[in-house]
């Protein structure tokens, strides 16, 4: 498919030691494409829990750097990628206000008419589970990301691939400002949750968003259920 662009929200491991890392690296290094990388809750290492507290971050970095928002600009996207896993919220996740203020700031700095990605590996709405947990400052970070003009949130952690508005868990739930959230399945680990391998691809054509969930079927990823959404004014609505 020759995308412009790879995103991965994150859990590159299972149990964060430097072999999983290595060899998620090799496999994205190995597509030869532009990468947005972020970590998620399982690159952390458990065990031993005092690595945990003092130096949480040292082996993903090792392998994928130091990059604390890592991004993407080409003439079309701007993507930025956050850091949502925390030491002492293993499972949640966050995003503190310090990080929306850098995020604030890169857009700041990014030229206008390009696609506006955030990526983080925690989910700031529920999507497909009501009862899903959502990061810490999943709400300030909703009223933030839409005050600098973010049009794409992208998200991992649930297992469940999901779009939809900002507003909650409805499709098409749509408003000022209404951002399209996306949440990636589960790519490649053989420990799933409630679906069949699976990961996003969007496509972005001026004011047209699709995104389409392509899963693992035999040995081969097809294109599944697809989602269109469509610029309106300051926000997007679904058409699809
Ligand atoms: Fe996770």
């Amino acid at each position: 498919m020759r995308p412009d662009l790879v995103v991965v929200s994150g859990d590159l491991t299972q149990r964060a030691r430097d072999a999983q890392f290595a060899a998620a690296h090799a496999f994205l290094v190995g597509l030869g494409l532009p990468l947005v990388v972020v970590p998620g809750n399982h690159d952390l290492p458990l065990f031993p829990f005092w690595r945990r507290l003092t130096g949480p971050f040292e082996r993903y970095r090792r392998h994928f750097g130091r990059e604390r928002l890592p991004s993407y600009l080409d003439g079309e996207l701007a993507v930025v990628g956050v850091v949502t896993p925390h030491a002492s919220l293993w499972k949640r996740g966050r995003l503190a206000a310090p990080q929306l203020a850098r995020i604030a700031e890169r857009f700041a700095a990014t030229p206008t008419g390009r696609l506006r990605v955030v990526v983080a590996h925690h989910p700031i709405v529920t999507g497909a589970d009501p009862q899903a947990e959502r990061a810490h400052g999943a709400s300030a970070a909703l009223a933030a990301l839409r005050a600098c003009a973010v049009d794409v949130v992208l998200a991992g952690h649930h297992h469940r691939s999901w779009s939809g508005g900002d507003a909650g868990t409805a499709r098409g739930a749509v408003g000022t400002r209404a951002m399209v959230m996306v949440h990636a399945g589960t790519a490649v680990s053989d420990r799933r949750r409630h679906e069949t391998n699976a990961y996003n691809l969007l496509c972005s054509d001026g004011p047209r968003l699709e995104v389409t969930i392509r899963s693992l079927h035999g040995d081969t990823f097809a294109a599944g259920a697809r989602s269109v959404f469509l610029r309106r004014g300051d926000g997007w609505t679904t058409l699809l």
